[in-house]
C-alpha cells in the first residue's frame, strides 16, 4: 500500500536517484525500528539445505546491496536470506550513467552496472558493522581490468577474504557487463575455475573449521548442451548450489519499448521463462543433487510457484521487489509455503 504511492514519486527519478533515495529511506526506516509497520510476514517453515538453515525460502538476489551497506535494513522487510555484492578484490566506479533503465510497460529493467563496487575491504567492514545474523550470502565477481585469463586470482583473492564472514560464496561468471566474464562458463574454463576454488576452499574448511558452501551462478543464454556441461562439472567439483539465472541479453520481448534496446542485462517480467526453462533442463541435468536457486523475473506469487514447479528449492528477486515494491516478500513466502 505505502509503496503503491511512493512509487510513481520514486519513478519519476532517475533509476540510479530513486534506488539510492528507496535505500537511504529504508535505512532511515530501520533505524527509528519502523521497518516492522510496513512490513509484517507470514510465519515459514524452516528449509535445510547445504547445510543451512533458511527460516523461509525468499531471498534478496545480488546487486541490491552490492557494498553489505543495507544488511540490517533490508534483513527488516523479512528476507529468509540475503545475497550483498557483487565485490571485486579492489573498488570500481562501474560503467558510465546512465547505466539503469526501468521498462515499466514490461516490469523489467535493463542495467549496465558493471561491477560499481567499493572493494573487499570496504564490504567487509560493512558486514562486520551489521547486526544481522542470519544467511548472508557473499557474490563475488572480477575486477574489470583483470584479465580473463587471470579471472581465478580475484576469485580466489575474494574467497579467502569473505570466507570467515559469508554463510554462503556465490561465484558469478554470469554478469553481461564485465567483458568476456561469460567465457568463463565455457567448459575447459569452468573445471579450471572450479577446481581451483573447491581446493581453495578445502584449505579454508580446515583453518577456519567451518564449511562454507560455494554457490555458482549461471546465464539464462545457455543452450542445453551448456548446461548439460556445466551440471557435469557442478558434479565433479561437489559444488554445493546453483543460482539460475543472472540477466539476459535476449531483448525479444522489450525492443519496441523505451530504452528496450539499451546495452546491458535484461531482468524483471521477460526474463521469467527463460529461467525457468534453465532451471528445468538443470534439474533434470542435476536429478536433484545440487540444490538450484531460482531467480528472474519473480512478480507474484504465481512467478515463485513456476520456479518452484521447474525445479528451484529457494528463490530470489530483485526488479519485482522495484515494481511491487516490500509486500511481494510475504506474498512469495504465503504461496510457497501452500507448497510445502
Ligand atoms: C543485478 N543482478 C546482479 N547479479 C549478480 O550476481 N551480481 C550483481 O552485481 C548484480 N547486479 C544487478 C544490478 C541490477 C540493477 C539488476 C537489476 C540486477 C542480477 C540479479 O541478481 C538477478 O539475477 C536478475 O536481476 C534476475 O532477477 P529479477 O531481477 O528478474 O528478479
Amino acid at each position: 500500500m505505502a509503496y503503491a504511492l511512493v512509487r510513481p514519486l520514486l519513478f519519476a527519478l532517475d533509476g540510479e536517484t530513486s534506488h539510492h533515495l528507496t535505500m537511504r529511506s529504508l535505512d532511515l526506516l530501520h533505524s527509528f525500528g519502523l521497518t516492522r509497520l510496513v512490513q509484517s510476514n507470514p510465519p515459514a517453515k524452516p528449509k535445510t539445505l547445504m547445510g543451512l538453515t533458511f527460516p523461509n525460502p525468499v531471498g534478496l538476489a545480488a546487486g541490491l546491496d552490492k557494498n553489505g551497506e543495507y544488511i540490517d535494513a533490508l534483513a527488516g522487510l523479512g528476507f529468509g536470506f540475503i545475497e550483498i555484492g557483487t565485490v571485486t578484490p579492489r573498488p570500481q566506479p562501474g560503467n558510465p550513467k546512465p547505466r539503469l533503465f526501468r521498462i515499466p510497460q514490461a516490469q523489467a529493467i535493463i542495467n549496465r552496472m558493471g561491477f560499481n563496487n567499493g572493494g573487499l575491504e570496504a564490504l567487509i567492514r560493512n558486514v562486520e558493522r551489521a547486526r544481522y545474523e542470519g544467511i548472508l550470502g557473499i557474490n563475488i565477481g572480477k575486477n574489470f581490468d583483470t584479465p580473463i585469463e587471470r579471472a581465478a586470482d580475484d576469485y580466489l583473492t575474494c574467497l579467502n577474504a569473505v570466507y570467515p564472514h559469508a554463510s554462503y560464496v556465490t561465484v558469478n561468471i554470469s554478469s553481461p557487463n564485465t567483458k568476456n566474464l561469460r567465457e568463463l562458463q565455457g567448459h575447459d574454463a569452468l573445471d579450471d575455475l572450479l577446481g581451483q576454488l573447491k581446493t581453495r576452499r578445502d584449505i579454508l574448511v580446515s583453518q577456519y573449521h567451518r564449511d562454507v558452501p560455494l554457490v555458482l551462478k549461471i546465464a539464462p543464454d545457455l543452450d542445453v548442451e551448456q548446461i548439460e556441461a556445466i551440471a557435469a562439472l557442478l558434479v565433479k567439483h561437489e559444488i554445493d548450489g546453483v543460482i539460475a539465472t543472472n540477466t539476459t541479453l535476449a531483448r525479444d520481448t522489450v525492443t519496441n519499448l523505451p530504452y528496450g534496446n539499451e546495452t546491458g542485462g535484461l531482468s524483471g517480467a521477460p526474463l521469467r521463462d527463460r529461467s525457468n526453462e534453465v532451471i528445468r533442463q538443470l534439474f533434470q541435468a542435476l536429478h536433484g543433487r545440487i540444490p538450484i536457486i531460482g531467480v528472474g523475473g519473480i512478480l507474484n506469487a504465481e512467478d515463485a510457484r513456476q520456479k518452484v514447479d521447474a525445479g528451484a528449492s529457494l528463490v530470489q528477486i530483485y526488479s519485482g521487489l522495484i515494481y511491487r515494491g516490500p509486500r511481494l516478500i510475504p506474498e512469495v513466502i504465503k504461496a510457497l509455503e501452500r507448497l510445502s
